[in-house]
């Protein structure tokens, strides 16, 4: 199977500080990866610096097969690598349905397969990216991210504050991209548990450094090893 994803002893950061020093990281296509790690790791910078919104400094980021690190945002969206933000970033002034119909790019997904996946967004459709509960802002913002058909999604904390049953909600929504659409999903989450639950790999950072890379079945199958990566990490 191709690769969605190479990233070879990558050093990135703010301007000249180094956030993100000698990162490996590798996904297959239609794959998905958890990347854990305490606040303030760089679990951020790393999705940041795929997308290109970071000050590259070293290494070689791979998107199917192809050397990406140079090239601007846009060009990597439109390449098919979506992103979600930690921020959530949606037009509040735009209605939901404004909010999808902007970001689209020629592809696969519609407005109506948004709905069809997020039916809560379609009964807010008229409703200002304002008006609507936090929850249904994180699906507008992944409905936005799948309107621009990507083949590889970056999720920053989704379920970041957010109530159980949306919570629910989201993650059986990111399983099906993952199984059904088949996508190849990087997911950031302080949920150790939730995280490698959905994903099939996991990645552990520290201090911008990659701690743990492997399956995510190993990590749940050693409760004490996972606490010691992650919270001690
Ligand atoms: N825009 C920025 N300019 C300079 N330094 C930054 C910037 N954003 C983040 N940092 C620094 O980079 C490091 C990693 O931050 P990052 O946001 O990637 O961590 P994180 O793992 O996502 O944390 P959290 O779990 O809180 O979201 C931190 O030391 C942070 O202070
Ligand atoms: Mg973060």
């Amino acid at each position: 199977m191709g690769k969605a994803l190479q990233l070879t002893r990558v050093r990135a950061g703010y301007g000249p500080t180094v956030v993100l020093e000698d990162v490996d990281l590798s996904l297959s296509e239609h794959g998905s990866l958890a990347v854990l790690g305490r606040n303030g790791v760089g679990k951020t910078t790393l999705l940041a610096t795929i997308m290109g919104h970071t000050t590259f400094h070293a290494g070689s980021i791979e998107y199917q097969e192809r050397p990406i690190m140079r090239l601007p945002v846009y060009e990597r969206s439109r390449l098919g690598i979506g992103y979600v933000p930690q921020t959530r970033d949606v037009f509040p002034s735009l209605s939901v349905e404004e909010n999808l119909r902007v970001a689209a790019l020629p592809g696969r997904w519609t407005v109506e397969r948004v709905y069809e996946l997020f039916p809560r967004l379609a009964e807010r459709r008229r409703h200002m990216g304002n008006q609507i509960s936090g929850g249904e802002q994180q699906m507008l913002a992944i409905g936005r991210a799948l309107m621009g058909s990507p083949s590889l999604l970056l999720l920053d904390e989704p379920l970041e504050g957010l109530a159980p049953m949306i919570v629910d909600v989201l993650l059986k929504v990111v399983q099906r991209l993952i199984r059904e659409e088949a996508l190849a999903v990087i997911l950031v989450e302080q949920s150790a548990k939730l995280a490698l639950g959905v994903a099939t790999e996991a990645l552990v950072l520290s201090r911008g450094r990659v701690i743990h890379h492997g399956p995510s079945a190993e990590l749940l199958a050693d409760p004490a090893r996972l606490t010691n990566l992650v919270v001690a990490g």
